[in-house]
């Protein structure tokens, strides 16, 4: 296993030890999400009573065949704990998600939950956001349009397409625009005005979501804690 597979999965080791019994879990998505899945599974194999909430499809894949039980929002709408990957956080726990393209779900579940652990290798804490294009969640009638907007914020949006060059869609069968921003100095200035667009479904600034990050670094395991807990 490579360094950064090493770190991914120390973080999601120290991350489910935070779990405890009768939880209601969010489950995120991605690769050092699934490491932190994996592990829940082993632990309810122990005996440990918890159910999960996936942020998608994949994660509820790879949920059910470790064994969490799930559940959904038709049965409960607070979420205890929330373990999840990032693309980019800053110390101030500022954070770009939606690599994978979960961020709609994955923001849904973040702000349904008690405490968002954010989980990650080292290679993802930046001094400020943006060298990782912003993922973004376009309703496919509206995209030429949302591109437009954002291209007016100074963006510069590419349609996100497989190997074959055919548009990703999104568990909700929408499109994503990566877009560029450059260094984004004022992410909650954008992020209100990223909000404001209709037809742009979610976006990948997560700000004043995340309670605590988990970041592996070499053997060591670095971990920032939100001061105030969020209301
Ligand atoms: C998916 C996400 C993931 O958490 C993010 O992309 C990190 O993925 P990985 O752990 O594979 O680096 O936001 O939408």
């Amino acid at each position: 296993m490579d360094q950064t597979e090493i770190e991914k999965q120390a973080a999601a080791d120290h991350a489910v030890q935070r779990i405890q019994d009768g939880m209601l879990l969010g489950l995120g998505s991605g690769s050092t999400s699934a490491y932190a899945i994996r592990r829940i599974g082993e632990r309810v194999r122990q005996g440990l009573n918890v159910r999960g909430i996936p942020t998608s499809r994949h994660s509820e894949e790879l949920a059910e065949a470790v064994g969490i039980p799930l559940t959904s929002f038709d049965e409960e709408t607070r979420i205890d704990l929330t373990i999840d990957g990032a693309d980019e956080l800053t110390p101030q726990l500022q954070l770009i998600k939606g690599g994978g393209g979960a961020m709609l779900r994955e923001k849904i579940v973040a702000t349904a939950s008690d405490r968002l652990v954010i989980i990650a290798d080292s290679r993802k804490l930046v001094p400020a956001l943006g060298k990782f294009q912003l993922p973004i969640e376009v309703l496919p009638f509206a995209c030429p349009v949302v591109a437009r907007w954002l291209r007016d914020l100074g963006g510069k949006p590419q349609l996100r397409s497989d190997a074959d060059g055919k548009p990703v869609m999104t568990d909700q069968q929408n499109l994503v625009l990566d877009c560029d921003f450059g260094i984004i100095e004022t992410p909650e200035e954008l992020a209100a005005q990223l909000d404001r667009i209709p037809g742009l479904i979610a976006h990948g600034l997560f700000l004043r979501l995340a309670s605590c990050a988990i970041v592996g670094r070499g053997t060591e395991i670095l971990t920032i804690e939100r001061e105030m807990e969020r209301a």
